[in-house]
């Protein structure tokens, strides 16, 4: 059953489910989180007309990936953000699989959302289409249909545009499998928006003498920070190694020149994005004073999801903090947005060994640690981390079998910045060198521990809630 006729269900879905989830111990206090339902990519982000707005793939039917609709939240500082009326359905033919990921622009004072009609036929191939949506005068979305059939050379798996203006021309970024089920980044070109000319393919496998590098590559990202040109993207099908590429699917960043004449990317090496267990699918924008935003999914798609204890509260996933990029000798660095210092309580400051520090409240929790030494941050018996000479280790156990999980982040580590809301935590490690984020799911109230014998320099703050 397509989702239109069940549109009354929606409704429901909507009212009943938002008093459910907020009962729940783990519904986030600080970050946004869909109110029922199951939410995954950040979708659309841009500043415009004064405000911030985020959308979001979202099926408000339940905690599985169908249905897909783009939710839809607007705030003014990035911080505080509201609830907006759905934005878009899959209603049309063109998209009746689901409204696929995708961006926004500001097309001469307009808000456009270019985002990918999803179609998948009974005998399991699909197509895609990317499409246009504008904002009209009541603040809802009409749908002026697809733009982009699927190209030559590339099976149905062809979506995620990433539009933005250069120079007077749109650019657009697709992922992309060729028909040998490789993966690759597409660049169109356009004077208005709806005829786009291709550009060629500027990443993935055989670009660059890239080999190896998974059979489709989701949500890419190209921006230009501090006069590099970096793109970040979702590699699907890259070999684990010992100590990254861990979760089942990666979110990774890749810098190097980009030659707007001949629209060719020389790049470097991939890089993981973030060494956590839950991250995927991030987007970009820049802020209102010019600062390059990133927001995340603090969630992957595999089977481990499916086992969260959220679901059966009636919702699942959450977005992780918006970050600020900064890009600095080769290395992008990802620091919270400096916004988010509106949200904490009182400063405390702490200074001795690991064994006799404080335990702090995990609910609402900014921490700064400045280790002395090999030292223990133990999350409610629930998430473990490790600093030692190597760099960090962060265990949990599986939801699937109880066997522990270790993700690694390698270096020296000199400090670290955690955030916490309930069943989340960020770690910023080296003022934003590395980032880890997870999930975890700890009986409230629930402490974070500290455990060693080497000193340990401490400042936090509990944060206020806002959601
Ligand atoms: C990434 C992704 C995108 C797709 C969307 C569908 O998580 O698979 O490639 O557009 O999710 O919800």
């Amino acid at each position: 059953m397509t989702l239109p006729s069940r549109w009354p269900a929606v409704l429901q879905a909507v009212m009943k489910g938002q008093p459910r989830a907020l009962e729940d111990s783990h519904y986030p206090q600080w970050h946004p989180a869909p109110v029922t339902g199951l939410m995954n990519d950040p979708n659309g982000f841009i500043w415009h007309a004064g405000r911030y707005h985020l959308f979001y793939q979202w099926n408000p039917l339940g905690c599985d990936h169908r249905y897909k609709c783009w939710g839809h939240w607007s705030s003014e500082d990035l911080v505080q953000w509201q609830h907006e009326p759905m934005a878009l359905m899959p209603d049309e033919e063109y998209d009746r699989s689901g409204c696929y990921s995708g961006s926004a622009v500001d097309n001469n004072g307009v808000l456009t959302l270019c985002y990918t009609g999803n179609v998948k036929f009974d005998d399991g191939s699909r197509t895609a289409w990317q499409c246009l949506a504008v904002q009209n005068a009541d603040g809802g979305f009409d749908k002026l249909g697809p733009v982009l059939p699927l190209p030559e050379g590339y099976t149905g798996h062809v979506r995620d545009p990433k539009v933005w203006q250069h120079n007077g021309s749109w650019y657009m970024v697709l992922g992309a499998q060729d028909q040998q089920k490789r993966g690759k980044v597409l660049l169109y070109k356009s004077a208005d928006l709806h005829t786009w000319d291709a550009c060629g393919e500027i990443a993935g496998h055989g670009v660059n003498g890239l080999q190896d590098a998974g059979y489709m590559w989701e949500c890419p990202d190209l921006f230009e920070l501090e006069g590099t040109q970096v793109l970040i993207c979702c590699p699907q099908g890259l070999a684990r190694e010992p100590h990254r590429y861990l979760n089942t699917y990666p979110a990774t960043w890749m810098s190097g020149d980009f030659a707007w004449d001949s629209a060719t990317f020389s790049h470097g090496p991939l890089h993981e994005l973030d060494a956590g267990f839950e991250f995927y699918a991030p987007q970009t924008t820049l802020s209102a004073d010019g600062r390059r935003i990133l927001i995340g999914w603090m969630g992957v798609p595999d089977g481990e999801e499916m086992l969260q204890p959220t679901r059966e509260h009636g919702w699942i996933h959450q977005m992780t903090c918006p970050r600020e990029l900064n890009f600095r000798e080769g290395k992008l660095y990802q620091l919270p947005i400096r916004e988010l210092a509106r949200l904490r309580e009182q400063e405390h400051q702490w200074q001795g060994h690991a064994d006799d520090a404080p335990r702090l409240d995990a609910g609402r929790l900014e921490f700064t640690l400045i280790p002395d030494g090999p030292v223990n941050v133990n999350f409610a018996d629930t998430l473990w981390l490790s600093v030692d000479e190597q760099g960090i280790q962060l265990r949990r156990r599986s939801l699937e079998n109880g066997d522990m999980l270790t993700r690694y982040w390698c270096g020296k580590v000199a400090s670290l910045r955690v955030l916490c809301d309930r069943s989340s935590v960020e770690i910023f490690i080296n003022d934003g060198e590395g980032v880890m984020s997870s999930r975890y799911f700890p009986e409230h109230p629930a402490q974070v521990r500290f455990e060693g014998a080497p000193v340990i320099t401490l400042r936090y703050w509990s944060l206020r809630a806002c959601m």
